[in-house]
């Protein structure tokens, strides 16, 4: 049994997708187990940029086998523009495999988002509109249309209609907005299911035989810990577990054949949407990260808030994922800071907490107590090994290791492909 988990160890955008590329040079299958097209995992090859929302980072990978798990839910549409993007620049996805147990977004669950989130006023969520909570709610409330369900052409029309009856009522009396026509949304759909269900399988029992068979399997997560919907900062969350429990649920494996847990964290801190942020940054630091980051959402294209890194956080995400170890990513972004800071604890109404505070509404007053460190000033980028960084770079990355409790192995120091520190 070997399966390693790549987990986002902070509000998502860590690049879980450049980890999940490097890392699957060495598996033969990849499995993305929760989330949906909310996600936006960036793989560089050379010149070439690859935004993957849907498919694995591990398609990548000439040899793998990219899989969709069952914790996933799926926009056809998308998915399918995926696989055709690929296709045109010369990477073959048909190995891809999807479980029947997924999720379909639905067009009413977009509409759905939209109106939900004009609804909250001031406390909205700040989503990405790809009708991902309402998916979720659907697949909680036992409403959900499966992937499966698209065999049976009756009986997917069916479910279809009485989906579109129930959201009708929602749609015009509470939201104030035209009724949907079933007819077309499932004539749409049956079209998507000629090309999907070749892919359609019962994955939980391919990773299984993998296993048995002693082949090597990768979980990839998309969001990250705070994002996560039982642990991360509710209700400014997703709608799903991208912690590691998640990953055995959502790829249909028990927690014993994972057994070695990356999380994957920025040298600093970012976050999109609405929610707290103890550490982000309102001056020219901030502003400096975005531009040197390229802090702009891979999906939406929103500007990311960025702050310090906040090691109070990154400890929790080692406690709720077992982590085994940490790639830090994006360390030459902070190259040329004279002074580079972390967070180590909070300070609230007087008190000094190192851990998460049990009630997130008090992250909203929590004032971050940082170490300084001292910057360095070389370009880094070129750097292949970690005894090579500056001694400085090194020291930080270091004082992260005896903060959070678990070995450094990876730091990535640009967007491409082996532009990776191996400790
Ligand atoms: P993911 O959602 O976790 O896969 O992360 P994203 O792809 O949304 O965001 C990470 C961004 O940072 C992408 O644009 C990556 O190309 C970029 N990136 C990843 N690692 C590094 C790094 O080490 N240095 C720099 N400069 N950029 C990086
Ligand atoms: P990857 O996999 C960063 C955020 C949204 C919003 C909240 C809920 O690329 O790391 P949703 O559409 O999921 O209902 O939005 O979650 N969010 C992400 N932030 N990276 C992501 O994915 C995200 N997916 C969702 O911005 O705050
Ligand atoms: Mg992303």
């Amino acid at each position: 049994m070997s399966a390693t988990l790549v987990v986002g160890a902070q509000w998502g955008d860590e690049g879980k997708g450049r980890v999940t590329d490097l890392l699957a040079r060495d598996v033969d299958f990849v499995v993305r187990y929760q989330g949906g097209n909310n996600a936006g995992h960036t793989v560089i090859v050379g010149k070439e940029r690859f935004a993957l929302s849907m498919i694995p980072s591990g398609v990548m990978q000439p040899e793998v086998v990219p899989v969709i798990g069952s914790g996933v839910v799926i926009d056809p549409k998308v998915l399918l523009a995926e696989i055709s993007m690929l296709e045109e620049r010369g990477v073959d996805p048909s190995r891809l495999r999807i479980s029947g147990n997924a999720h379909l977004i639905m067009p009413y669950h977009r509409l759905l988002d939209a109106a939900q989130e004009d609804s909250r006023g001031d406390r909205r969520i700040g989503t990405t509109g790809r009708g991902i909570g309402p998916a979720y709610t659907d697949k909680i409330a036992r409403a959900g249309i499966r992937v499966q369900d698209l065999f049976d052409r009756d009986f997917f029309a069916a479910q279809v209609e009485a989906a579109v009856a129930d959201k009708n009522r929602l749609l015009t009396r509470l939201y104030d907005q035209n009724p949907l026509d079933p007819v077309p949304i499932v004539e749409e759909y049956l079209c998507y299911a000629d090309r999907l269900l070749p892919l359609v399988g019962d994955t939980s029992r391919l990773i299984w035989e993998a296993l048995q068979d002693g082949r090597k399997v990768l979980l990839e997560g998309a969001q990250g810990t705070l994002l996560d919907i039982d642990h991360g900062t509710y209700p400014y969350v997703t709608s799903s577990n991208p912690t590691a429990g998640g990953a055995s649920v959502g790829a249909g494996v028990g927690p014993k054949a994972i057994d070695r847990v990356v999380g994957v964290a920025k040298a600093y801190l970012t976050r999109v949407g609405s929610g707290p942020f103890p550490t982000e940054l309102f001056d020219e630091a901030g502003d400096r990260m975005v531009d040197v980051g390229g802090e702009y959402g891979t999906v939406t294209g929103r500007r990311r808030r960025c702050g310090w890194l906040d090691l109070v956080a990154l400890r929790y995400a080692r406690r709720i994922n077992s982590l085994t170890e940490l790639f830090i990513t994006k360390l030459d972004v902070l190259s040329g800071f004279p002074t580079v800071r972390a967070a180590t604890g909070y300070r609230h109404a007087g008190q000094t907490l190192t851990e998460l505070p049990m009630r997130h509404t008090l992250l909203a007053d929590c004032e971050p107590i940082y170490q300084d460190f001292e910057g360095w000033e070389e370009d880094i980028t070129g750097v292949r090994s970690f005894a090579d960084l500056p001694r400085a770079a090194r020291f930080y990355i270091e004082s992260i290791e005896d903060q959070v409790g678990v070995p450094v192995s990876h730091v990535s120091v640009g967007p491409e492909r082996h532009q990776v520190a191996v400790r």
